[in-house]
């Protein structure tokens, strides 16, 4: 076998479909718990990467926490059933419904990104009598070597705050009756490869983690963030090496006693559990190029349209892998951008064969839409 998609139950499935492995996620998830327990990490789930339920409920199941980015997210993972004390609420634009909602819920912390958030938040805090944990998302200035669009971590990102404004966040700290600081918090962008990053992380986690020891704050939470990339070369049975990515951190970071620290890991923990499962419509066969037209477009899998992304594509019709002809792999959406790859190389494929987008369990399902009126895309399990 070229993949290790089982086509036999897919075959009579409605497309297109993500076909979801719940036992790679499984598998994926154990090895994650693991490797951070080896060190008492925390890990909260980025659960904007899929929010698909039997995706939510495997990873609730495993004990991690949730990291939310809108209110949605926040009831959604309250839903689910993880452990209020272990969500985290992060995002540049909180709305004062949303701030209200996880006040409401007692979550275990805000991210917050800006001076003026934290004064909105200790407001509304204070007219519910309440106290809201805040750890500071600083924006570090360190470069994620990542697609340009992914990254969020650099001076020129509107994410975060940055170095020049901490002495004005550390004054509104001090002077807010209704927060409790409970520590600092770091994302530098997604789909980070090389681990060398995360070194350089470390170093600006520890000059920060001091910055506001100094100032008389006690940095009880480290978080620093998610990111840790996957191999879209290699979707079957690609389980990321969390035991060297957690290393990094107990090696690099300067944790004090009572300090914990946390990560919020999206697409490492499902970007290989799934595939996009589509029908060929038509095979064109032009002077110039060869398409393959698919039933799944951009409204599907968003991410080639959006970043140039990469997912590998198999026709798992065939039984071979034996790659003979090139096409341009093309969905049905009325945009040139519609296109899932160039120049693919595939075995000669016709209309009805099957075709698989590998590596979609991460910002797949969830990125897509209803552009043209489309239907809702399903969902499949093994
Ligand atoms: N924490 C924060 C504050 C984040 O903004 C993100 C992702 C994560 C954690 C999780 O990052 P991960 O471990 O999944 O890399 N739609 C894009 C990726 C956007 C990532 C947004 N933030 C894509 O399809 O590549």
């Amino acid at each position: 076998m070229f993949t290790n998609i089982d086509i036999t139950p897919l075959s009579n499935a409605e497309t297109p479909f993500y076909y979801y492995d719940l036992s790679l996620l499984q598998e994926t998830l154990k090895k994650c718990a693991n490797a951070a327990n080896l060190y008492n990490f925390h890990v909260h789930y980025a659960m904007k990467a899929n929010f698909n339920q039997r995706v939510l409920e495997k990873i609730q199941a495993i004990g991690f926490g949730a990291d939310c980015v809108s209110g949605g997210e926040v009831s959604k993972a309250l839903e689910v059933g993880f452990d209020k004390g272990k969500i985290v609420f992060a995002g540049v634009g909180k709305s004062d419904k949303e701030i209200n909602g996880a006040l409401d819920n007692d979550i275990f912390c805000f991210n917050v990104e800006s001076v003026q958030e934290l004064e909105v938040i200790n407001e509304l805090a204070g007219l519910k009598g309440k106290r809201a944990r805040v750890a500071i998302r600083i924006n570090p200035n360190v470069d994620a070597y990542t697609h340009h669009n992914i990254t969020t971590g650099l001076d020129e990102n509107k994410f975060g705050v940055n170095s020049w404004d901490l002495p004005a966040c550390a004054e509104t700290l001090k002077n807010s009756a209704n927060l409790e600081f409970i520590g600092i918090h770091f994302h530098i962008g997604s789909q980070i490869t090389n681990l060398d990053v995360y070194k350089n992380l470390c170093v600006r986690v520890n000059e920060f983690a001091v910055w506001f020891e100094e100032r008389g704050f006690t940095v009880k939470v480290l978080n620093v963030g998610g990111g840790l990339g996957i191999d879209y070369h290699n979707p079957d049975h690609q389980i990321p090496d969390f035991e060297a990515y957690f290393k990094i951190f107990n090696d690099f970071l300067e944790k004090r006693p009572n300090q914990e620290v946390h990560f919020e890991l999206g697409r490492a923990l499902v970007g290989q559990c799934s595939s996009l499962i589509s029908k060929v419509l038509y095979v064109k066969n032009g002077k110039k190029k060869n398409f393959i037209i698919l039933d799944a477009g951009m409204t599907e899998l968003m991410r080639p349209a959006l970043y140039q992304a990469y997912h590998k594509i198999q026709n798992i019709s065939k039984l071979t892998d034996l790659n003979e002809v090139k096409y341009d792999v093309v969905g049905p959406i009325c945009e040139s951008t519609d296109c899932f790859g160039k120049e693919v190389e595939l075995p000669e494929t016709f209309r009805g064969d099957l075709i698989a987008l590998r590596s979609t369990g991460a910002y797949g399902e969830v990125m897509a839409s209803h552009y043209n009126l489309r239907d809702e895309i399903r969902a499949v399990y093994s």
